[in-house]
């Protein structure tokens, strides 16, 4: 069973007690819509944002990404700051077994339905992915044996300037403009969080330019974020003598010819599918790596993948899947859509890890 709660803007970008309250605050909710209300249980954590892990329950959280922005909690194990949250409330006692990437837990619950997939591969909000790397090029773990799954953290390819070369004025307009300057350079050309917001900002250059809208920029459309990326799959969804993309641009104050709206959406193709060629282009380099770890010829392998970009744009996981193809040409990629997987990956290693300790005690 589950159940989504979305965390309100206020609480992003608030206090650590505050969004860790109300997270607490979910999960009692939730307990009693189960009817377990007040039970002690073990707790898997999944927690989408860059940390540093030491061990399975501790998480320091090194930045916040995607929007969020509370105050004490960079630098903190969020796993602390969760279990202070259980402690303040006095309701329940539940004890956080593990704290797992969304990548991780996407790759684990689709991993227990096919054996294959060692991949996992967010492309929502944000976006990232993890695989199974060889322990013997794991530096920074003791031990040569077996594998490890490497949340790479790929949303931040970029940051050290590597992409500069790809990277439009529109890019470096929206990355300015983000809570994050010069972070997850290579998120912002991709996810969800900012294709609309790129589209937007190519939309007034052309308008200044008078080549859309007779040259008149509406106030709406100079506002930040006010182009949201379910527009991007409403408008490629648009066959119709493209009415949705007038109702779109008009709900925008923008009064638009049959030409503008052509205009407008080849410029939300052009990004969505430059978006899946740079996401297919990542995936490709990191299916032909595993491959090449093995000292193989031919590589099958699975990707577990999640993420509202992936699921709901029209075009957008065609794109990435014909990338990786052509880009990796030695490998037979299947893709495995996961439902709501990173919350039930982050269960199943928890139930492993409860196993594990039980068995130690015996
Ligand atoms: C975070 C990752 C996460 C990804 C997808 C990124 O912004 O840094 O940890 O996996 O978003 O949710």
């Amino acid at each position: 069973m589950h159940k989504i709660y979305s965390i309100p803007l206020d609480i992003m970008q608030g206090t650590d007690d505050v969004l860790f309250d109300y997270i607490v605050n979910c999960i009692s909710k939730f307990l009693e819509y189960i009817g377990m209300k007040g039970v002690s249980l073990p707790l898997g954590f999944t927690f989408s944002f860059p940390c540093h892990q030491n061990r399975l329950n501790e998480a320091i959280l090194l930045k916040w990404t995607k929007g969020f922005k509370a105050t004490g909690c960079e630098g903190e194990d969020v796993v602390c700051l969760l279990r202070d949250a259980i402690r303040r409330r006095e309701e329940f006692d539940l004890n956080v077994v593990a704290v797992v990437n969304d990548t991780v837990g996407t790759m684990m619950s689709c991993g227990f339905e096919d054996p294959y997939c060692e991949v996992g591969l967010i492309v929502g909000t944000g976006s990232n992915a993890c695989y199974m790397e060889e322990m013997k090029n794991v530096e920074l773990v003791e031990g040569d044996e077996g594998r490890m799954c490497i949340n790479m953290e790929w949303g931040s390819f970029g940051d050290n300037g590597c992409l500069d070369d790809i990277r439009t004025e529109f890019d470096v307009v929206v990355d300015e403009n983000s809570l994050n300057a010069g972070k997850q350079r290579f998120e912002k050309m991709i996810s969800g969080m900012y294709l609309g917001e790129i589209v937007r900002n190519i939309l007034i250059r052309f308008t200044e330019r008078g080549l859309l809208f007779r040259g008149r920029i509406s106030e709406r459309l100079k506002t930040r974020g006010i182009f949201e990326t379910k527009f991007l799959s409403q408008i490629e969804s648009d066959h119709l003598a493209l009415v949705q993309v007038h109702s779109i641009l008009q709900r925008l104050g923008l009064e638009s010819t049959c030409d503008d709206r052509i205009i407008v959406k080849e410029v939300c193709t052009v990004i969505a599918r430059r978006a899946g060629q740079l996401c297919g282009a990542g995936m490709a380099a990191v299916v032909d790596k595993i491959r090449e770890n093995r000292g193989m010829d031919f590589l099958k392998i699975t990707v577990g993948v999640d993420g509202s970009l992936y699921k709901f744009h029209p075009h957008f996981s065609s794109v990435m899947h014909e990338t990786v193809k052509q880009l990796s040409p030695k490998c037979e990629v299947t893709f495995l859509q996961s439902e709501d997987g990173s919350g039930k990956g982050a269960a199943l290693i928890t139930a492993v890890a409860c196993r594990i300790r039980e068995a130690g005690q015996h």
